[in-house]
Parts: C-alpha cells; structure tokens; sequence
C-alpha cells in the first residue's frame, strides 16, 4: 500500500518528537503492509505549524538515510497537508508550500467544524493553475456530514476525496462511519489513508482493511483506492474513476436477467 496522507516527520507537527519515534513510526507501518509513503505535515498559515517546503524536503532525505540502515524497502516522499488559505497559489508559487512529492497534486484539509466560504473558489482557483486538490478526510468535518450532493459537486468540479482509516473503522464516532462507508460505496473515494501521527495499535494492516474494502466494495475499486490511484500521484498521471459499487451490482443483475 502507498500512503498518500501520513504525518512522520519529527519535531515539525503533532507527530514523532524524535528521529527515533520517526523511524518506529516507518517500522510499524512497513510491518503492517505499508511500503511508500508520502510525509504531509500540517502546513497551517499563522500557527505552529507554519513549517515550511526545504525544511520537509530536508527532514525527508535525512529520515530516508537513516531508513536505508534500519528500515530497508521503505521509502518516504516529500509533502504537505496544506490548511486551506486564501493565499495558497502564491504560497505554491513562492516555495513555501510543497505538493505531493512535487506532482501537480495538493492534500488540502479544511476546518473540522465548518465549510469556509472561499473552499470551492480555491479548489477552482488550483485547478486554473494546473493543480490537482485532494481534499484530506471530509468526512470527518461536521458540517459536511451526510452532504453527499456537495462531495459529488465537488468531484464533479474536478476535486478527488481522500478519507481516512479511522473513519472507516469507527474511531471518529458511528455517524463518521456511516458516512465513509456509503461515500466508499457511492463511488466517491479516490484514495484511504492512514493519517498517522504515531505509532498506534489502531492501525491493523492493510491485509485488514483491503478485506473490509473487498466486501463494500468489490476488488477492483479496492484496488484502485489502495494502490493504484496512489501510485498514479506519485507518477503524476491521471486517477482512476471509481465506479459506484451500488451501479455495478444493479448492472450484474441486468446482465444476468438477459
Ligand atoms: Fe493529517
């Protein structure tokens, strides 16, 4: 599996403090089935968190030495989970803030609490510039939940969904649950992620979650969603489309009548 939304870079967010915790935090995911990883620390304008594109890409290449030695066959990509500002073009456009792993493609978050009235002129606004916005889990924002008309205009407007494990598996609540599962199952996911931010017994593997995918989903969207469609950020090539789960059974039933 490639992670395309994961936070373990040390001493730049809220994940690993320490090189070492670094490293652990690559051991536990190459164990459970994670082999690429994009690095997408919080980049937030005016907080803490306001790290910046050589400061990533410098911890990267230095966690990737190390991971030479301790953590063979694993391999770290530089990136960003940009909050959503105003100012994002010109941030891109100065350096400050990095794609992922340089491609045109960009993990935008967004508030947990509320829709910001700029977002959809901003993921136009990217797009105008040759960007590509992934947003990163809006499943979990509350006022989003259950809007399922504003996910499909928002992919029909060009923008791709990212949502995490931990919804999946319940973490965020029932509500946060049910709504991932029939986003997964509408076909309005192009990609799960761990978002990990330390070494957690929560994650159990991708041999867990390809299974719990295989039964919403079918094969070939798990597929697309857990490697392909990763996979063709890295070679900054187009995403596939995820076909509705829900159409694909209604087709089979027509198929078989004839
Ligand atoms: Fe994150």
């Amino acid at each position: 599996m490639i992670d395309i939304h994961c936070h373990l870079l040390w001493g730049i967010d809220d994940g690993p403090k320490t090189l070492d915790e670094s490293v652990q935090v690559c051991s536990m995911l190459k164990s459970r089935g994670v082999n690429r990883v994009i690095a997408t620390p919080h980049y937030i304008v005016g907080s803490t968190y306001q790290t910046n594109a050589a400061s990533v890409t410098h911890i990267t290449q230095q966690l990737n030495e190390v991971l030479l030695q301790k953590v063979p066959e694993f391999e770290i990509m530089p990136g960003m989970e940009v909050f959503i500002t105003p100012d994002i073009i010109d941030l891109i456009k100065s350096n400050e803030i990095l794609t992922l792993n340089g491609t045109r493609y960009i993990l935008i978050e967004t508030s947990l609490n509320n829709i910001s009235t700029y977002m959809e002129d901003i993921f136009y606004k990217l797009q105008l510039e040759g960007y590509i916005p992934i947003f990163a889990h809006p499943e979990r924002n509350r006022k989003i939940n259950m809007d399922f008309k504003l996910i499909e205009r928002l992919i029909s407007n060009g923008v791709l969904i990212q949502v995490n494990y931990d919804s999946l598996m319940g973490r965020y609540g029932k509500d946060v649950k049910k709504f991932t599962e029939i986003l997964l199952k509408k076909g309005l996911v192009h990609f799960i992620a761990t978002d990990t931010h330390c070494v957690s017994e929560r994650f159990k593997g991708t041999g867990e979650l390809s299974k719990i995918l295989l039964e919403l989903i079918g094969n070939e969207n798990t597929e697309k969603i857990i490697n392909i469609n990763p996979s063709r950020i890295l070679e900054n090539r187009e995403v596939e489309k995820i076909i509705p789960a829900i159409e694909k059974k209604f087709f089979l039933k027509k198929l078989l009548k004839l």
